[in-house]
């Protein structure tokens, strides 16, 4: 047996979001959101559910409070739900869901968890939807406006911001395949509404700075997958390319470079003036945090018969497969690397003693965005056995698995500063309703009662000795 050691300051955390566990759909003065309109809509959600209850962490929420405590977890990454705050998504203030949130921070800091609030994770108020939703420009106005008024509120006690969740599942899942809500299917919208949501960010990393109480750093949690050609042929390897710029560099170089790969599609080509204005690059490129979700890897080939990347994924059949994904650990760590690579060590070569720059070495590396985690984690078919235990053996190895490979990255010298389970409870899983459950705490949906699961257990004494034993 080896052990191995995570750095010092290393943070242990768990996350989950509004829509996913609150309920209290239109309680205390809330406005609907698109997943309160979609969700109500038969057949978009597996089974016809909604998120009407979730796990009504809404009322419960002293109680999971408590559970994130007992497992030790140094930190929540949790989401504001924009219509608690705003209901209409501009304008009037409701100062009940301003206080649920500000309730729950404190909570949370007495129990010695740090909050990392987010922003945005899907749930667009309606309202905002009905006058053109994130294709339209006026929304990442609105977007800064309402996380001025949180961060007014909370930046007293919350020093971790995150403007927004894996923007291009919104952009795409929402306006490009129609999987999510508000359910558009329209190629356009997604690539005007992805452009929206980053330009959002910037403007709302802005009015976060502005507010602030206190000292405090403002990032972004992205959805990543690294990409593998399914083979040496050349066709292959320029349709990995492409899926790599489609998924991935349409958001990491606005935001880590301050460019755009938007161009390389033909479809909005012709189109990108007209919605990227002067000046929009800049505001974007501007992040203290970067946060990775990594769930799976694509494995890539040439495929004309899909649209705008003539590209698909295959499916390798030695792997092993969770119910949404394959399970491929090393992905996290390439990663990782291939982050670090194309976008840190260039920064951090500019402004080394010896380049031109001459001695800016340590100011590059504090500016450079820290790298996290915000998300890792697996659907697993749990159930309580007949004592009451939820053995989820199959979860404990997916993190002892991806936990090497983080801890591996951070021997290779890439600073990753923190690793959040996703996530803290089973919950609502979009489309999918309640069928994939991701969670440490398991979830009886008829009673709501809250189970720890073995892997909470084991999470917990990973945290407790801020190493892993393999
Ligand atoms: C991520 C989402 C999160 C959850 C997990 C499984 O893409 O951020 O809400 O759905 O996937």
């Amino acid at each position: 047996m080896t052990t191995l050691r995570f750095p010092k300051n290393f943070i242990w955390g768990a996350a989950a979001s509004a829509y996913q566990i609150e309920g209290a759909w239109n309680e205390d003065g809330k406005g609907l959101s698109v997943w309160d309109t979609f969700s109500h809509k038969p057949g978009k959600v597996a089974e016809n559910r909604n998120g009407d209850t979730a796990v009504d962490h809404y009322h419960r929420f002293k109680e999971d409070v408590r559970l994130m405590a007992s497992l030790g977890l140094q930190a929540y990454r949790f989401s504001v739900a924009w219509t608690r705050v705003v209901p209409d998504g501009k304008g009037r203030v409701n100062a009940k869901g301003l206080g649920f949130y500000d309730r729950l921070v404190d909570e949370l800091l007495n129990h010695s968890i740090q909050p990392y609030v987010c922003l945005f994770h899907y749930d667009l108020p309606q309202a905002l939807q009905d006058q053109g939703g994130w294709p339209s420009r006026e929304t990442a106005y609105r977007f800064a406006d309402y996380a001025g008024v949180v961060s007014d509120r909370l930046s007293d006690r919350v020093n971790i911001w995150f403007t927004h969740n894996e923007p291009w599942i919104t952009a795409v899942f929402g306006y490009l395949t129609g999987v999510h809500a508000p359910g558009i299917t329209n190629p356009i919208s997604a690539f005007q509404a992805l452009h929206h949501l980053l330009l959002s960010h910037g403007l709302a990393a802005e009015s976060i700075r502005a507010a602030a109480k206190g000292e405090l750093k403002v990032g972004i949690t992205l959805n990543l997958s690294p990409m593998y050609p399914a083979s040496r042929d050349k066709r292959d390897v320029a349709a990995a390319q492409r899926l790599d710029t489609f998924l991935n560099r349409v958001s990491l170089d606005p935001l880590l470079k301050g460019t755009t790969p938007l161009q390389q599609f033909p479809i909005v080509n012709r189109l990108t003036t007209s919605f990227i204005k002067a000046g929009d690059l800049e505001k974007i490129n501007s992040l203290d945090l970067l946060g990775v979700n990594y769930y799976t890897r694509a494995v890539v080939k040439h495929d004309v018969r899909i649209p705008i990347v003539s590209a698909s994924q295959v499916q390798p059949a030695e792997s092993e497969y969770s119910s949404m994904w394959e399970i491929y650990p090393q992905g996290i760590y390439d990663l990782v690397a291939r982050i670090w690579k194309d976008y840190y060590k260039p920064a951090l070569r500019a402004h080394s003693p010896r380049s031109a720059a001459g001695g800016a070495g340590d100011k590059a590396k504090r500016e450079l965005p820290e790298l996290i985690i915000t998300e890792n984690g697996v659907p697993v078919p749990d159930g309580i056995d007949f004592d009451g235990r939820v053995r989820d053996e199959r979860r404990i190895r997916y993190l002892q698995d991806h936990l090497i490979q983080v801890h591996r990255a951070i021997q290779d010298g890439i600073p990753i500063k923190g690793y959040f389970h996703w996530s803290f409870t089973d919950n609502f899983e979009w489309s999918l309703g309640y069928g994939p459950r991701f969670g440490l705490v398991y979830i009886d949906y008829k009673t709501l009662k809250r189970t720890i699961k073995d892997s909470g257990r084991w999470f917990a004494g990973v945290i407790e000795k801020n190493s892993l034993k393999v």
